[in-house]
């Protein structure tokens, strides 16, 4: 496999914060000299300035071409540069990687809940197509009814090839066991992740209500300003054809696996 074609172009993303904070500091000079600004004017347009700063910040990464081997977990992250281990202090169960853009941001939010006592470790980051397969397989049986069988793996599994955490966008963080999640220490982290995920580009993508898709998955959380670029590449470059090399892999269509699964993330929230 070879190593990704992109670069991080951290000085044109430093020139472009800087050009957006050298418009916004014409801007609200060009208000404050106008006559008929009021206060209130001003002091909205600061808010929103603080506000855009925070996306600005957090919004940085570009991706003009993610070839397909990304897409569907078709990679080695050991030894390729779109991928970086995640400090062992962050794991909870053994050694991560995570795409490159992610982990500061993740560090920043793990930080910021541990000052509330919270504990945002990883359980599981990026994985492979091969991984999400072991995975996969461990679960399928031999059925007359196929469907059926894929239809309940999929409560909670991604078919190989339909992961987000083929792009190493998306983490499960502190425990994927559904109880945990009723005990005092998991609603308090689950209702600090709602409140603050978002500050830090983190969004739940398995919520609860969704009309398709996967189950609610509390502990599941998608870094959104990297995840959009591979959804929006997904929808454009990925078909069924692409979609192979498992058992049950024949049912994806059926089951309309890309549309309802890949795509049947939260749309209220994001
Ligand atoms: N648990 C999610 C759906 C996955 O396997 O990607
Ligand atoms: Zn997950």
């Amino acid at each position: 496999m070879t190593k990704t074609a992109y670069s991080h172009r951290h000085w044109n993303l430093y020139m472009n914060k800087m050009n957006f904070f050298l418009l916004h500091i014409a801007l609200i000079t060009s208000l404050i000299s106008c006559t008929g600004a009021s206060n209130n004017t001003i002091e909205s347009i600061s808010a929103k300035t603080s506000e855009d700063s925070i996306v600005s910040d957090t919004i940085i990464p570009e991706y003009p071409d993610i070839a397909k081997e990304y897409l569907l977990g078709k990679f080695n992250p050991q030894n390729d540069t779109m991928f970086v281990k995640v400090p062992s202090q962050y794991c909870l169960l053994r050694v991560e990687y995570i795409h490159k853009d992610v982990l500061e941001p993740f560090i920043a939010m793990y930080e910021a809940a541990a000052k509330e006592g919270i504990n945002l470790g990883i359980i599981s980051a990026v994985r492979t197509f091969d991984t999400q397969k072991w995975l996969w397989n461990q679960r399928y049986y031999n059925s007359s009814d196929p469907k059926a069988v894929v239809k309940s793996i999929l409560s909670y599994l991604a078919m190989p090839g339909t992961s987000r955490h083929h792009w190493g966008t998306d983490i499960d963080m502190m425990n994927t066991k559904l109880n945990f999640f009723e005990t005092e220490e998991g609603k308090k982290s689950y209702q600090w992740l709602k409140d603050h995920a978002a500050e830090f580009g983190f969004y739940q993508v398995y919520t609860a209500g969704r009309p398709t898709g996967y189950k609610e998955e509390k502990w599941h959380w998608s870094y959104m300003p990297v995840a959009k670029e591979f959804q929006k590449q997904y929808r454009e470059k990925i078909t069924y054809k692409d979609i192979t090399g498992f058992n049950g892999s024949e049912t994806a269509e059926d089951l309309n696996v890309i549309e309802d699964y890949v795509f049947g993330t939260d749309t209220v929230n994001i």
